[in-house]
């Protein structure tokens, strides 16, 4: 029987780096034998890559906001997310439904509960086993935003905005300790690396 591959996610306030280090970590897999899928939300299938267009730049209501995001995740897991971990693939998500618990519930005030029940029925059998979440103070990536892209709707939102996401996120690791992996996103990203490569270690030792 072929064992369930490693579902990774990584988390965290816009700006706090998490996508830089996605790519490190697939290249450290790939050098020691593992090819991760690498994807990301909302996004990773033609369908969510359309309602990620529209979840970033239409106006909408936090509740019909919080469904698209469900709407593309249905589809990532069915389509993608699930089929490869069943293959015995490892999958490297950049953002997951913790994204939603923090920006959806936290930042726009959904319920908790209905995130919940959403999550249940999308994906009740599947959850990630190692969530790696970069903390870094609102103030500290709006500096680092303000000199890169143009923004989407949610770079956008004010400090109290991400100041609510991230208590969000940091309740969500303090709730779920053996899952999740809180880096200081502050860190300069070679220290941020060193420290990664040592959790890479420890995946490939279990
Ligand atoms: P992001 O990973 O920040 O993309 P990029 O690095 O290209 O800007 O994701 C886009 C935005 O989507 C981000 O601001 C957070 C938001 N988002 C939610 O609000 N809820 C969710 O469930 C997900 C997956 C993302």
């Amino acid at each position: 029987m072929i064992s369930r591959g490693r579902f990774i996610t990584l988390e965290g306030i816009d700006g706090a780096g998490k996508s830089t280090q996605a790519s490190f970590i697939a290249e450290k897999l790939r050098v020691r034998g593992i090819d991760p899928l690498v994807t990301r939300e909302p996004g990773g299938t033609p369908l969510g890559e359309q309602l990620r267009d529209l979840i970033l730049h239409q106006p909408m209501s936090a509740r019909a906001e919080t469904l698209l995001l469900f709407a593309a995740r249905t589809q990532h897991v069915d389509a993608v997310i699930a089929p490869a971990l069943a293959s015995g693939r490892w999958v490297l998500c950049d953002r997951f439904t913790d994204a939603s618990f923090a920006y959806q519930g936290g930042g726009r005030g959904v319920r908790a509960t209905d995130i919940e029940t959403l999550a249940n029925w999308v994906h009740a059998d599947l959850r990630p086993d190692i969530t790696l979440l970069f903390d870094l103070a609102p103030e500290v990536a709006a500096l680092r935003l303000a000199k890169s892209r143009s923004a989407d709707r949610f770079e956008t939102e004010q400090l109290a905005f991400f100041a609510r996401v991230r208590t969000a996120y940091l309740a969500r690791a303090q709730a779920e300790p053996a899952r999740f992996v809180v880096f200081d996103g502050s860190l300069a990203p070679e220290r941020l690396q060193r420290q990664l490569e040592k959790h890479i270690e420890s995946w490939l030792s279990k």
